[in-house]
């Protein structure tokens, strides 16, 4: 596994790529059940947009009774609702996977809990009328370029993703113009983003400018070509857009490659979240998955939150290499598979993640 050795740091959080930003929390140090939001990391596929406040317009069309265009105002004057919701990056966790696959090397922070205030994107699609025979909702960023990875089409794509009318209509979908109880920062997509709670964070647009309704199902870049995975159809292969995240915990404490003490009392820490349950139970392997002991939860269920976990240990008294891992269960009964579904490809990464420590020789301790 390539972890960086000698990880490059810009305020706080780890450098995976300076432009566009794309910074990593330290998931050892997230230890709040609030993300403060100078470590919340940072995944941006352009350079973030500079959307001036002033002449900032939310146009909202396609297939609605009244198209309308609102103003920053308009929605900072509209009722407001603020949720608590985990963003997790599909490729979080990538530099796990065995062979290394190509993309950002996330390594466990590529994901964060946080406080989102905004007008529910219910209210918003109630004021347009939405046709009856529209299916989808597409919300689109103000950002554009040319992506990273082939193929690419011709000519400039912006980021834009597209949510089930059911989901869309769900209350708790934000267009969310505060985090953590202050306006967003411009890489967290300010001043108007989206907050998909139970999803991928690639659904939460960042810098929205434009909801339309459509008629037929979308199929952009970013949902196909992109954040997409294989499912099957009367036995052939057919790409199917991601969506909901799938059960997972991640252990904070020990760190990957940490050293310990033998015979040390150790508190295992961590948190788990999933989509559109909750988290119901965390267990922990200090043996390399052969047993496996009960996390105590430490926050409350709630749906879309994460809950961090804690296990008291007491280290081993023989030195060496110890492999530890964690598994979470849902309240739909889901439970983190052994393994990684290729699938997903480079995506969804929600096995047991593990975590190599090693035990110190006392004897060698002070040389
Ligand atoms: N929205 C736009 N407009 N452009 C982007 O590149 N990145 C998406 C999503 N929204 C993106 C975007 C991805 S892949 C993730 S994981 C989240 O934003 C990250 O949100 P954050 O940077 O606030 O943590």
């Amino acid at each position: 596994m390539a972890f960086a050795g000698h990880a490059r740091f810009l305020g706080g959080l780890i450098i995976r790529q300076m432009v566009p930003r794309n910074l990593e929390t330290p998931f050892d140090q997230a230890d709040s059940y609030l993300t403060p939001t100078q470590l919340f990391y940072i995944r941006s596929h352009f350079p973030a947009p500079n959307v001036d406040i002033a002449s900032y317009r939310l146009r909202i069309d396609g297939a609605v009774t009244t198209p309308c265009s609102l103003t920053y105002q308009d929605l900072r004057g509209m009722p407001a609702e603020t949720r608590v919701a985990v963003l997790e990056c599909a490729g979080n966790g990538r530099v796990f996977m065995v062979p290394q696959e190509r993309g950002a090397q996330w390594e466990l922070g590529a994901v964060g809990n946080a406080e989102w205030t905004g007008v529910p994107l219910s209210a918003l699609l109630e004021r347009a009328g939405v046709a009856e025979d529209a299916c989808e909702i597409v919300l689109e960023g103000a950002d554009q370029g040319r992506p990273a990875e082939e193929p690419v089409p011709p000519g400039p794509v912006s980021y834009a993703r597209s949510l089930s009318r059911s989901k869309a209509q769900q209350r708790d979908v934000l267009i969310a113009y505060q985090m953590n109880g202050r306006d967003l920062s411009q890489d967290h997509g300010a001043p108007v983003r989206v907050v998909v709670p139970g999803h991928y964070g690639m659904a939460s647009v960042k810098w929205l400018t434009r909801i339309s309704a459509v008629r037929e199902p979308f199929h952009g870049y970013w949902q196909t070509t992109d954040y997409g995975y294989w499912d099957r159809l009367e036995g052939n292969p057919v790409r199917r857009a991601l969506g909901e995240m799938k059960v997972k915990s991640e252990i904070a404490r020990p760190r990957p490659y940490e050293t310990l003490q033998p015979n040390e009392a150790y508190t295992i820490s961590g948190a788990a979240w999933t989509g559109e349950s909750e988290v119901v139970g965390v267990v922990v392997s200090t043996d390399g998955g052969h047993t496996w002991s009960e996390a105590q939860l430490l926050d409350p269920a709630q749906r879309h939150a994460w809950r961090r976990w804690k296990l008291d240990w007491m280290t081993p008294a023989t030195p060496g290499r110890y492999v530890l891992f964690a598994r979470a269960t849902d309240a739909n009964g889901n439970v983190q598979a052994d393994t990684h579904d290729p699938s997903y490809g480079s995506y969804v990464i929600n096995h047991p993640l593990p975590i190599e420590v090693f035990v110190s020789n006392p004897a060698t301790r002070s040389k």
